[in-house]
């Protein structure tokens, strides 16, 4: 079998170990007399690339001591460099110095490089390793902190910011990385909480370990928070230059397209090897993204997350699109309330940087139940339903197998904006599976029958010839054409190519109102 992905092999995130990163990257600094704030962005940036900018800023404090505490550069580094030959700003706190704490002078260096990142139309990362705000400079740092949050709000959508935790992230500082567009943390090194384990304590009686409170996969597997978990920060940061090849410089600019060995053309019936025959069966998406798609391109977000959602970044005839899967692995790939805020907020990164969004669709519904509907899957489920009817970029959506109820309208239907929705012969269409519907609508009627059982699997029968099959959807228009396994790749690849140049104005208006 030719799929790329293997299930079973484990995720790219080691057994947490006593800072096996900080070592490396030590190492790295060591050897070449560096910090390791220094390190780091040397193994983010091309080398010799990087060029430093107010690497003299003192900063003004005469509190507690604090005028013979005075360190040049102020705790953190800043510039300008680049990444695969394109332009990149980026800062590195240092934990060497007053704990990589953040006073005025420290925040106003980070806020200026946010100023010429955005001037220059350039993507902006943020190497986070600090105790926070510095503790003697009192509202003069909380202060720096509003700046660099005020900034990250206004370069949202208008250049990619990245985040990388790679050490303390706490109190009100997590509220920057949370602001960008993506958050990178480093298993068993990085953290981050509002209130630490102490304080969690003293509030509410629990005993927590760092770890568990805010560490690496607390926020790639329970929160959301963090998109992408390295085992070490030079994996991390080999990371984010691999993420940036899938973005562009700014909202305005088109990502890079890298053409790369596989034929556009390829027909990919391996994906036969991965769908099962019987409709009940679930199966790994990855491995038809992985045939479908430019080979090895596939960049997950979000892996650890609510995983009955598949999303991520792969390349397509070498253009950067955005994958959008149901994953029938997990709760048969129905929606529920964190599978909605991940794949809304993944549509929305990708409209927000002009990036083709293509939907592969097996899906039974919506997950029923009263702690979904409590925690407010109405409002949640919303947001993935907006995040598609907002979305100008080129919409395209393949159908495999299920597609049920309002699960149907949310994936990319037409009736949402799809621009192109094709079919596999297997696709079910329909409000919702056989023996629901016979249930509710011959319940009366079969309980009158002589033989109830024989009768009811006679009207799901029916029911399946009738729906669950992408005829009706054809028939209407609501579906372009059914086509066949093996032309996914071909077919969304033209289609990709045709929609390109798509131009839709939007509304005009101050802003839209997402459901919270
Ligand atoms: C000033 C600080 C500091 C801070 C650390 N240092 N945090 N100085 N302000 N916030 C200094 C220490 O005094 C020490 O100085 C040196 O940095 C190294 O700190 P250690 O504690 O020795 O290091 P370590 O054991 O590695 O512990 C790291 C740490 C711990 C877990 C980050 O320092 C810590 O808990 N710091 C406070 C974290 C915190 O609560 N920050 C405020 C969050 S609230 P010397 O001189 O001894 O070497 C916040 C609000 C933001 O940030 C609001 C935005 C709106």
């Amino acid at each position: 079998m030719s799929v790329t992905h293997d299930p079973s092999a484990p995720s790219p995130q080691p057994a947490a170990s006593a800072r096996p990163n900080e070592a490396e990257i030590a190492a790295v600094g060591e050897a070449r007399r560096i910090s390791v704030a220094r390190a780091r962005l040397e193994a983010l940036f091309d080398p010799g690339t990087f060029d430093e900018i107010g690497d003299r800023v003192l900063h003004r404090s005469t509190l507690f001591g604090m005028e013979k505490k005075q360190i040049p550069g102020d705790g953190v580094i800043t510039g300008v460099g680049t990444v695969d030959g394109r332009t990149v700003y980026a800062f590195a706190q240092d934990r060497t110095v007053l704990g990589g704490s953040l006073g005025e002078a420290h925040a106003l260096k980070i806020a200026r490089l946010q100023d010429m990142a955005l001037a220059a139309g350039a993507p902006f990362v943020g190497i986070n390793d600090s105790g926070g705000a510095r503790i003697q400079e009192g509202v003069e740092a909380l202060g720096g902190y509003g700046e660099i949050f005020m900034r990250n709000v206004r370069s949202s959508g208008q250049i990619p910011q990245i985040s990388v935790i790679c050490g303390p992230c706490a109190g009100g500082a997590v509220y920057s990385p949370a602001l960008t567009d993506f958050v990178f943390m480093v298993d068993g090194s990085s953290y981050m909480f509002l209130t630490g384990p102490k304080v969690v304590k003293t509030v509410t009686f629990e005993d927590v370990t760092v770890e568990e409170l805010g560490g690496g996969r607390t926020h790639s597997e329970k929160t959301g928070v963090s998109h992408f978990l390295y085992p070490t920060d030079l994996e991390a940061l080999a990371g984010v230059r691999k993420l940036l090849s899938f973005l562009p410089s700014n909202w305005k600019e088109k990502p890079p397209v890298m053409e790369g060995p596989d034929a556009t053309d390829r027909l990919c019936p391996e994906v036969l090897e991965v769908f099962p025959e019987s409709s009940r069966t679930p199966y790994d998406v990855r491995g038809i993204i992985d045939n479908v798609f430019d080979r090895s391109t596939f960049l997950e977000v979000h892996k650890g997350w609510a995983q009955n959602i598949v999303v991520g970044f792969a390349r397509l005839a070498g253009r950067s699109v955005g994958v959008v899967a149901n994953q029938p692995l997990e709760q048969a790939g129905c929606l529920d309330i964190n599978a909605s805020r991940k794949g809304a907020r993944f549509i929305r990164t990708c409209n927000a940087y002009g990036i083709p969004i293509i939907s592969i669709v097996d899906v039974p519904g919506f997950l029923p139940g009263c702690d979904q509907e409590h925690q407010g899957v109405i409002n949640h489920g919303a947001k993935l339903l907006y995040a598609y009817c907002e979305a100008t970029v080129p919409k395209l959506a393949v159908i495999t197998r299920k597609s049920y109820g309002g699960a149907y309208i949310v994936m990319s239907s037409k009736h949402v904006g799809g621009d192109v929705n094709l079919a596999w012969p297997t696709a079910q269409i329909a409000v919702m599976g056989a023996k629901g519907a016979v249930e509710v609508l011959f319940r009366r009627k079969l309980a009158g029958e002589a033989d109830p059982e024989a009768a009811a699997l006679e009207a799901e029968r029916h029911y399946e010839e009738t729906f669950l099959t992408p005829d009706q959807a054809t028939g209407r228009g609501f579906v372009d054409a059914v086509i066949e396994p093996a032309e996914t790749r071909r077919k969304l690849a033209r289609f990709l190519l045709r929609t390109e140049t798509k131009n839709t104005a939007r509304p005009e208006r101050k802003h839209g109102n997402i459901p919270t």
